[in-house]
């Protein structure tokens, strides 16, 4: 089976700085993939890459088998990528519902409101925040806030979905029932996952392949146990001892 996603070449500068160096990245319908590397790694622009944010220097994104590099992001997000944000940001002045009714909206799927409210809760369900859907956004937790860019993310209808650090911020019982949500993701709506995280045990733990990032280049790729004992990898953690430590140990 061809991968839904190739990322070939992608070269990103900014200025003087390559915050992408030539990145070649297949990813194949329904796994998750784990994509790591130390802060400035690259991991966000590479995102931006790929839902259309930022145009490479030089590259490609072919999705599905579709070259759609350089596609403004509504289109891209029309064709069922969709990204969530590692600072979130909801229309605080909106509620739940109301949040992920406007995702439904402007998802893959063209729909009515009505559909998009129906769409919206049954999302909303599915992460567990239906005793939320009135509340303002802004009044939510860390936890809420990140379930309500899962529900925003469901409700576009999405065919792969880019996960930027939801696991940040919460504590080990929240990161649990994320991990849990982000594995029915896949295994009950068939999503195709990468996920970006900080948080090792729990990347090592959800992910069945795992790609490393380091000064934007490429570094290491295959399952966990394998990326967890290549020794550039370690060494591109060593630089931060705290993390490089929870690599080796893979906590839990
Ligand atoms: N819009 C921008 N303008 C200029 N430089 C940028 C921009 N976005 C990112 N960078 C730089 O590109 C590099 C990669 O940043 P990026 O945010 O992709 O890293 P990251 O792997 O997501 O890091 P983190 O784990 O801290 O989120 C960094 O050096 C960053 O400062
Ligand atoms: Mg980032």
């Amino acid at each position: 089976m061809a991968p839904i996603l190739e990322i070939k070449g992608i070269t990103k500068k900014f200025g003087n700085l390559v915050a992408l160096d030539n990145v070649d990245l297949d990813v194949d319908e329904e796994e998750i993939l784990g994509l790591i590397g130390p802060n400035g790694a690259g991991k966000t622009t590479l995102f931006n890459v790929i839902t259309g944010h930022y145009k490479p220097n030089s590259g490609k994104v072919v999705f599905e088998g579709k070259d759609v590099t350089g596609w403004p992001p509504h289109e891209i997000a029309r064709m069922g990528i969709v990204k969530t944000h590692q600072i979130v940001r909801p229309f605080s002045d909106l509620t739940v519902l109301e949040n992920v009714t406007v995702a439904a909206l402007f998802g893959r799927e063209r729909m009515s409101t009505r559909d998009a409210r129906r769409k919206a809760l049954e999302a909303i369900e599915f992460v567990g925040l239906s005793q939320k859907d009135d509340e303002l956004a802004s009044m939510l937790n860390v936890h809420e806030k990140k379930m309500l860019e899962l529900a925003r993310a469901l409700a576009a209808s999405p065919k792969i979905v880019l996960l930027d650090e939801v696991l940040a911020g919460l504590n080990p019982a929240e990161v649990a029932n994320a991990l849990d949500i982000v594995r029915r993701l896949r295994d009950e709506r068939r999503i195709t996952i990468i996920i970006v995280e900080h948080v090792m045990h729990a990347v090592m733990n959800i992910a069945e392949r795992i790609a490393v990032l380091h000064y934007g280049r490429k570094i290491a790729e295959g399952k966990p146990e394998e990326v967890a004992n290549d020794h550039e990898v370690i060494t591109a953690y060593l630089g931060d001892p705290e993390l490089a430590l929870k690599f080796v140990r893979r906590e839990r």
